[in-house]
């Protein structure tokens, strides 16, 4: 049974946690594999919103087994406080949840470490979420003082490595900052043990779980945190997260063959988003900006940070959509541009004088390129009731064609509210 993966386009907040909870209907399983708890999916139906963070979104659903990878980094407080507070709303969803053994642990370290690098960074910071993802992604990569799953839920081998590791990471915690917080080896075991008992039915070899899964033709969906651009290896360097958050992340981060993959969706919003630092060339810092921010109510689901806002960025969402080798486009959050007036769409590069369609790999370029745009009538009516393509005023529908042929791919869904229901299907879904 061929797989289904959701895959962010743009620089996160693509609206992934809607489509996956809409094809999560008819997939017997959801995976995450890279990220952490900086990624925030967002979900609403039945007049509830839900916010899901290192939990995946196949949690919502009682028919889903919901499976956490090896290339997820995990903070074990937090993934306890997301399960209680479901739990807390009626949805108990631990018996349905595995976490790789081969997933690692996020320490108090790590945070303390980020937070010291930030600040070093002075106006070259990232402004990323602080959740310590990047600090832990170090350690795996370094191999030097990184903890798994595995080593957390065995007792004698976690405090061990606990000893070993916090007055190497108190020395250099000193050094960044004298008044740097104090780590406290005993507590630290205390409170990781009590998470560690909590989570220990969970922890397991997904990996051979998930390749058994796919050989009995289980319907596997994989779903993407943070978004292409902002993928270590394929995005804009270095204002990106640790993780590869492109299409190439499935298969290192799941241990399940690309060629296992059947469907690759990319999900892009209407217009273009980011939260933290890093090149924008779309974006609108002044009232179109402010406008697509209320309407959209643009503020980020972690850490509450007013996103950046600005026109739909075709050349980068066209890179991503090929690197990623998306089969088809979700386009999110059309509504917000109703009233905005003309619409621009970025459908080139202009970069010291040449115009191109190939997004730069240098930082300093792509903070030089001027954006080459394409105006496109707008329109006034609201348009969050329509469910299907050819009721959407016909610059709508206009607006939706061009961004389609601008990524040169077909345009699957698109998202008119944020409700489950608020959703016109293009192209018959994977599963359906
Ligand atoms: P994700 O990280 O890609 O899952 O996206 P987020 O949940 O961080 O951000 C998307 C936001 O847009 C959430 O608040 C969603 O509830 C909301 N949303 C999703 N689709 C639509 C849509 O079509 N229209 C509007 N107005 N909001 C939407
Ligand atoms: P979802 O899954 C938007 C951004 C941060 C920062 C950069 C690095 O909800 O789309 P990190 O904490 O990962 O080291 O921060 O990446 N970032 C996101 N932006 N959506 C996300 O996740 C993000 N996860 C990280 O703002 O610029
Ligand atoms: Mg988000």
């Amino acid at each position: 049974m061929p797989a289904t993966s959701v895959i962010g386009l743009q620089w996160g907040d693509e609206a992934k946690g809607k489509v996956v909870d809409l094809l999560a209907e008819k997939h017997d399983v959801v995976i995450r594999y890279q990220g952490g708890n900086n990624a925030g999916h967002t979900v609403r139906f039945g007049g509830n919103t839900y916010k899901l963070s290192l939990l995946p979104t196949g949690v919502l659903q009682s028919h889903v087994q919901s499976v956490i990878g090896p290339g997820v980094v995990i903070n074990p407080e937090a993934i306890l406080k997301e399960l209680d507070s479901l739990i807390a709303g009626g949805i108990d969803c631990a018996e349905r949840l595995m976490i790789s053994d081969r997933a690692h642990v996020i320490c108090p370290w790590h945070l303390l470490e980020e937070t010291a690098f930030e600040k070093q960074r002075g106006n070259k910071a990232i402004g990323t979420t602080m959740r310590g993802i990047g600090t832990c992604y170090r350690e795996k990569v370094g191999r030097f003082h990184a903890i798994r799953m595995g080593d957390l839920i065995n007792k004698d081998r976690f405090v061990d490595k606990v000893r070993e590791i916090v007055p190497f990471k108190q020395m250099i915690l000193n050094a960044l900052d004298p008044d740097s917080e104090q780590l406290i080896a005993d507590q630290i075991i205390e409170d990781y043990s009590a998470s560690a008992d909590r989570l220990r039915p969970m922890v397991t070899d997904t990996t051979a779980w998930l390749l058994n899964a796919l050989e009995n033709d289980r319907r596997l969906l994989f779903e993407g945190a943070q978004g292409s651009l902002l993928d270590v290896d394929h995005g804009t360097f270095p204002y990106v997260t640790s993780s590869n958050s492109s299409g190439c992340g499935i298969h290192s981060g799941s241990g399940i063959p690309e060629r296992a993959i059947g469907t690759m969706i990319g999900v892009a919003k209407a217009y273009t988003t980011r939260v933290g630092g890093g090149p924008f060339p779309t974006e609108q810092d002044n009232h179109i900006g402010e406008q697509i921010r209320n309407a959209g109510h643009e503020f980020g689901t972690v850490t509450g940070r007013a996103r950046r806002c600005g026109w739909f960025d075709a050349v980068a969402t066209r890179y991503s959509a090929r690197i990623s080798g998306v089969d088809s486009i979700a386009v999110a959050l059309l509504d917000v541009l109703s009233g905005l007036g003309d619409l621009q769409v970025c459908e080139a590069y202009q970069i010291n004088g040449k115009v191109t369609r190939d997004l730069p790999s240098c930082p300093d370029a792509l903070q030089a390129a001027k954006p080459v745009m394409r105006s496109v009538p707008g329109w006034g009516e609201d348009i969050t009731g329509v469910r299907n393509f050819h009721d959407l005023p016909t610059n709508a529908q206009q607006y939706v064609q061009t961004i389609s042929e601008l990524v040169e791919r077909p345009v699957q869904l698109l998202s008119v509210g944020p409700d489950r229901d608020q959703t016109i299907v293009m192209l018959t879904l994977p599963g359906f």
